[in-house]
Formats: structure tokens, sequence, C-alpha cells
């Protein structure tokens, strides 16, 4: 008979801990603004909980602070954590509604006006229903910088913060007792900006300082919001949160997600052809350093990751100068003013921009060929037909790869190539054969990683075999 209370208690007890998750899932997606999450996730729960107070939005929130500490990133983080996708945000730019006839866009035209069946309203319940998700059926509205809004347009935001309904163009109206409304503005932001860094270097801002500094950007953004708007409009605001300017550890915490989140963009895109990018400390200083604005925050430091990082990355990849499975490298160049990002080869080494080839074959013709093509693609290739006359080759020109017949007149190719490698062990060996290999050759192949091409095969196939492994250090570019 006691289940219903102890039921109650479990369900209790999982609120609890599902509110601690949000906070800490939250906390790892906006980084260093731990104000911001401890105030909106209680208005979450009190809507989950089905406490959220009828007849109004279930939570309004004034969202301000410098340019790129994470306001609009606040809104999308939630939307991917209660609806498991960023796009999931009903989001207003009010710069697009700076001129009272634009406000008719937001709501529909009135019947009568011309073409106001044409006029689809960006505010229909319908849009407001589709940010919801099977998860949750609570939906996130972003007004985004209100302070450009027209005063027609704060005029309707007055009504849906105070009673949850908007009245659109053709009298019907919109439901926003289940939404969490959030307003973002850089009203004093200029300000804000002089406070923290009166000489451009607030890097050196303490912890005691902060904390001075936290409630003085406070003070001036409630001074700029009262300033302009009226009231009763801030009345009906539940909370104003101030965004801090990020801190080199936010930002340096910013950077290794970015990073983090680039590999797993790298592999989810090149699947089986994907590689892992190997980012040192220098070179993360060296994206910190060139990032750090405290005028733009983490805009800065996106900005410079996709000059310095992504875009020389998608270059090397789009020229295929990255082989599957390979390191990628970011280095700081020596000029101390950009990176080096180059290729590895699977050893570990840096590969040779044009490499020497050594081709064992009794085919003639075969050989004639390979060779015009390699000496076109800047190869070269070195040539023998027997097993003695290689070794003789490997010892005087340490080929970067060995394309090795099976059956050659005085041995066997792929024992030749587990002694070449034993010589020169970062060589690439390939095994060419016209016949299935017997079993114990097959094993060695696979046990020392040769690739095996069976006769008859496409010259192209053996040039995309080598390609593919080694990778050149043409393939090395500054950004
Ligand atoms: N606190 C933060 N935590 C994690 N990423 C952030 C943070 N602040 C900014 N960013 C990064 O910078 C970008 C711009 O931030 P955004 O939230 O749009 O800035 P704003 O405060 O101007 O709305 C985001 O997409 C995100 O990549
Ligand atoms: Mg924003």
């Amino acid at each position: 008979m006691d289940k219903p209370k102890s039921s109650q208690n479990r369900s209790r007890k999982q609120s609890s801990d599902q509110a601690e998750d949000l906070i800490k899932v939250l906390s790892q997606k906006v980084v260093g603004q731990p104000t911001a999450t401890r105030v909106i996730v209680p208005y979450i729960q009190m809507f989950q909980a089905g406490l959220a107070p009828e007849g109004r939005p279930v939570g309004v929130f004034l969202l301000l602070g410098p340019t790129g500490t994470g306001k609009t990133k606040t809104v999308e983080a939630l939307a991917e954590v209660l609806h498991g996708s960023e796009k999931n945000v009903l989001k207003v730019d009010c710069g697009e509604f700076q001129m009272e006839h634009e406000v008719a866009k937001l709501i529909g035209a009135p019947p009568g006006y011309l073409g106001h069946r044409e006029t689809q309203p960006m505010l229909t319940q319908q849009k407001l229903n589709s940010v919801t998700s099977e998860k949750c059926s609570l939906s996130l509205v972003l007004f985004d910088e209100i302070e450009k809004a027209a005063p027609s347009m704060t005029r309707l935001l007055l009504g849906v913060l105070d009673k949850a309904t908007l009245r659109l163009g053709d009298n019907s109206t919109v439901n926003f007792e289940k939404s969490l409304v959030f307003l973002t503005s850089n009203l004093g932001a200029r300000e804000m900006l002089r406070e923290i860094n009166p000489d451009f270097g607030f890097q050196s801002v303490r912890t005691a300082e902060r904390t001075d500094l936290t409630s003085k950007l406070q003070a001036i953004a409630l001074v700029a919001v009262r300033k302009r708007f009226s009231p009763e409009f801030v009345n009906r605001i539940d909370c104003i949160i101030t965004y801090q300017p990020l801190t080199a550890e936010s930002l340096s915490a910013i950077l290794d997600k970015q990073i983090v989140d680039l590999q797993a963009h790298v592999n989810t895109r090149l699947g089986n052809r994907s590689f892992t990018l190997e980012v040192p400390f220098e070179a993360r200083q060296f994206l910190l350093q060139k990032g750090t604005s405290s005028e733009y925050g983490a805009r800065e430091l996106n900005r410079t990751i996709h000059r310095h990082l992504t875009q020389p990355l998608a270059t090397l990849v789009a020229t295929n100068q990255v082989s599957p499975g390979a390191s990628v490298r970011v280095d700081v160049a020596e000029d101390g003013q950009s990176l080096s990002i180059r290729s590895l080869d699977q050893a570990g080494g840096v590969a040779p921009t044009n490499p020497t080839v050594l081709l064992v074959d009794d085919n003639r013709d075969l050989l004639h060929f390979l060779e015009r093509l390699m000496a076109d693609a800047g190869w070269t290739l070195l040539t023998a037909e027997s097993a003695t006359e290689a070794k003789r080759l490997m010892q005087e020109h340490k080929p970067n790869a060995a394309l090795l017949d099976y059956m050659l007149p005085d041995g066997n190719g792929v024992e030749l190539g587990v002694e070449f490698l034993q010589a020169v062990p970062q060589m690439l060996v390939i095994v060419m054969t016209g016949t299935i290999l017997p079993p114990e050759e097959e094993a060695l192949c696979e046990e020392h990683n040769f690739p095996v091409l069976r006769k008859p095969f496409l010259a192209s196939d053996v040039m995309n075999q080598i390609r593919s492994r080694l990778t050149p250090v043409a393939g090395e570019v500054r950004a």
C-alpha cells in the first residue's frame, strides 16, 4: 500500500538527478557561465513537474553581456539537450523588424489588406509546436537583439510576456504557456567593454577583480536596460542574466572542445578514410593567442580556428594529401606566425614529396608502362627483373616503396618484402601476384600489412595504393 509514496520519492529523486545532469551537460556546452545555467534550469524543472504557472510563459530571460560570450549558444545548447537538436528553437532576429511595417511579417497582415493571404506570419502556433520534440513539449523562443526591434514589436512582446498570448493579423491567437522566452541584447556592451579593459588586456583580470567586475557589469547592464525599455516591460522579465567576458581558461576549454568537435566531424564525414588530428600544446597556445579578443569573445577564437586550422585542413583533404588512418600534425611554423599542418605516414615519419619506387617483376611490358606513368607523376622508378638485382638496388637507393611480384626467377616476392622491411622499417611493400597466394605467404602479407594486388590490375590501382600510403611532404601547408 505504500507503493505510491515510494514511487513519489523515486520520482522526486529522479527529477533532482535530472536537474543535476541538465546543469552538468549544459555547463559543458556553455563554458564559463555558471550563473546562466543555474538560473535557467529550475524553470525547466518546474515545467517538467507540471508546476509552471498558467497564463504566462514558463520563464522569461533577458540575456545581456559582451558579444561572443555564449548568449545565443545557451539557447541552442538547451535545444540540443531538451530536443536533440540545436535547431529546435523558434528564433526571431529582431534586426529584421526595425521598421513598423515589417512587424506584419511577424504576425501576418489583417484581413482586408492587400495580399494578406500571402503573408505567412513567422510566429504561429504551428511554428511554435514544430520546435518541440517527442522528448519534450517545451518550446524555446529566442528574440535575438531586441534592442533593434521597432516599438510596435516591443508592444507585441509585452503581451507575450504578460499573458502568454499573441494575436495574429487574422485574429487567431498563439499560446506561449509552454514556452521559455529568451531575449538577448548587447545593450550596455560597449560600456562593459570599457570596464573590462580600459587598455585592452583583459587576460590579466584576476579572480578577486572578477567578482568585482561581475557586479559592475550587472549594474551597467541594468542601467542600459532601464533606459531603453519601459518599467512594465522590465517587470515582466523573470531573470536578467549578465554574461561574463570569457577568461583565458574558458577560452582554452572552448578551443579543446572545438578540436574534439572537428575530429568528430572528420570521423563522420570521412568514415573509413578519416585521420587523427594531433594538436599539441604549442599549437593550441598559438590559436588562443591569435583568437583572444575582448571585443568579439569566442567568435574571434572560432574565426581563428577556421582560418588557421579548418580551412588548410580542408585543402589537404580535398587534394588527397591525407591518407586514411594517418596522423595529421599541427605545429607552429618557424616564423611563429602560422601553423604548419602535415600528414605523417603510419610509421610516424615524414613521407617524401616524390617517392622512389622499386619495381621487381620479370614482365618487361608492365615495367616499361609503369615507368612512364610514374615518371609523368614526378616519381622515380627503379626496376629489377630478379631478387638479386632488387637487393642491390635496395642497398644503393633505399626506395620509399617496393612493388614486388610474388613469383620471381630467383626467389619469392613476399619473403623479399619481409627482408626489405627489416632493413628499412618504414618502407611500403606491395605484393603483386598472378595466382592465389599460398596460405603461409598470405599470412606473411597480413602480418606485415602488405597490400596484395591481384593481376591483372589497372596502373591507377598501383599509383593510388602508393599515393594513399605515402603522403608527400608537398602535403604540408601553411596557414
Ligand atoms: N560560453 C561559451 N561556451 C562555449 N562556446 C561559446 C561560448 N561563448 C561563445 N561560444 C562560441 O562562440 C560562438 C558565438 O557565441 P554566441 O553564443 O552566438 O555569442 P553571443 O553571446 O554574442 O550570442 C558560439 O557558436 C560558440 O561556438
Ligand atoms: Mg547572439
